[in-house]
């Protein structure tokens, strides 16, 4: 057991105590995995630190292959489970090992750094999964326990590469690029040790500035290719935030590109929905709760309100098990509350999460 800062917890952390708001109301039960909406409402009633089970306790007392309660039923294992999911697995991964491919012969061999070579291979990933299941949600289920740089430059391209068309963008050699900004984004990690990439629980300070460097790094490795500026900049710009509070140089908003701006978005976006402890059915509401907890100006606030609400508005219409066990349907996002919305309940009745501190949503079905 140990004392977390609320900032410091992660959806699927167990609780070691229930959590109350200031009138007596639980927002939380002990021994339960923590949900984003939860921590949410944490942060809204002041509470900073609460008691969490040790991380190896959790692993060991659910297993990460924990079976959802809902299994054979739930969204997570319909698409799990589906063709289309696994036709789309084969050409994820087969985009993660190409692209690890290109980085290995430019780093050991210096050749040149091209992206026009994946990217057909990326088209064909979008062409084939226009419409189905929906990348996003298939995206959300792919994510695997070992976090490995290519993949997750691969979803950060890909996600990227959506979040550009929802802003409008509608040019394909623009589209390209963006996309590869996000392939290329973390190439500075090529620099850094594995020691450090792949060090379990926290970094010290020294190794935290080793990584921090690979911003630099990717831009210097990138300075001279013969890329478009934007995919350098992403490189160099995606951990910068736009209140300032980012690094290598604290940039604000109108320093920040904006094609590095996106890729902030959908770098963040893919941490939050792989690094979590308890993994069975995620729900992209509790990933919407997670942004809303963050300082309001951290992201270009324009591009994450089209983001979140786009992902929030294609869940409308879908099944889902609330925290008391009662079944609905999606029916309506509110813009101003993207991350709790009106369920119609099986009997006909209608529940706005907004009003309902006390429930959340258990599992997509
Ligand atoms: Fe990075
Ligand atoms: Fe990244």
């Amino acid at each position: 057991m140990k004392k977390v800062n609320v900032e410091d917890i992660k959806p699927g952390m167990i609780l070691a105590e229930d959590i109350k708001s200031p009138r007596g109301q639980v927002l939380a039960r002990v021994g339960e995995p923590v949900t984003a909406q939860q921590l949410l409402h944490m942060s809204y009633y002041g509470i900073d630190i609460v008691q969490v089970q040790d991380e190896d306790d959790v692993i060991d007392e659910l297993g990460l292959e924990a079976p959802d309660d809902f299994v054979g039923e739930s969204q997570s294992w319909r698409i799990q489970n589906s063709a289309e999911y696994k036709d789309f697995k084969r050409a994820y991964k087969k985009c993660a090992a190409k692209l690890k491919e290109i980085v290995d012969d430019f780093i050991n061999n210096k050749s040149n750094l091209r992206g026009d070579d994946i990217i057909e291979d990326i088209h064909g990933v979008f062409e084939r999964h226009a419409t189905g299941l929906g990348i996003m949600s298939m995206m959300l289920n792919i994510q695997e326990i070992d976090d490995d740089t290519y993949e997750h430059s691969v979803n950060v391209a890909i996600i990227s590469r959506v979040l550009g068309g929802w802003l409008g963008i509608k040019d394909p050699d623009e589209l390209d690029v963006l996309t590869i900004a996000g392939l290329f984004h973390d190439i500075g990690k090529s620099q850094v040790p594995e020691s450090i990439l792949k060090k379990p629980g926290k970094l010290t300070t020294e190794e935290f500035f080793r990584m921090a460097e690979h911003p630099v790094l990717g831009y210097t490795l990138l300075q001279d290719q013969e890329l478009d500026r934007r995919i350098k900049l992403a490189a160099l710009q995606h951990h910068e935030r736009c209140d300032g509070s980012g690094y290598p140089y604290g940039l604000t908003r109108t320093f920040i590109a904006p094609f590095s701006r996106v890729v902030a978005i959908a770098d963040v976006y893919d941490a939050m929905t792989s690094d979590r402890v308890y993994r069975a059915g995620i729900c992209p509401f509790e990933v919407i709760a997670q942004f809303k907890r963050q300082r309001a100006n951290k992201y270009d606030v324009d591009m994450l309100m089209v983001f979140l609400s786009n992902i929030a508005q294609s869940y409308i219409g879908t099944g889902v098990i609330l925290s008391d066990g009662s079944r609905g349907i999606i029916t309506m996002v509110n813009k101003n509350a993207l991350a709790s919305p009106l369920i119609k309940i099986d009997d006909g009745s209608f529940i706005d999460l907004e009003d309902r501190n006390d429930l959340f949503i258990r599992a997509l079905i």
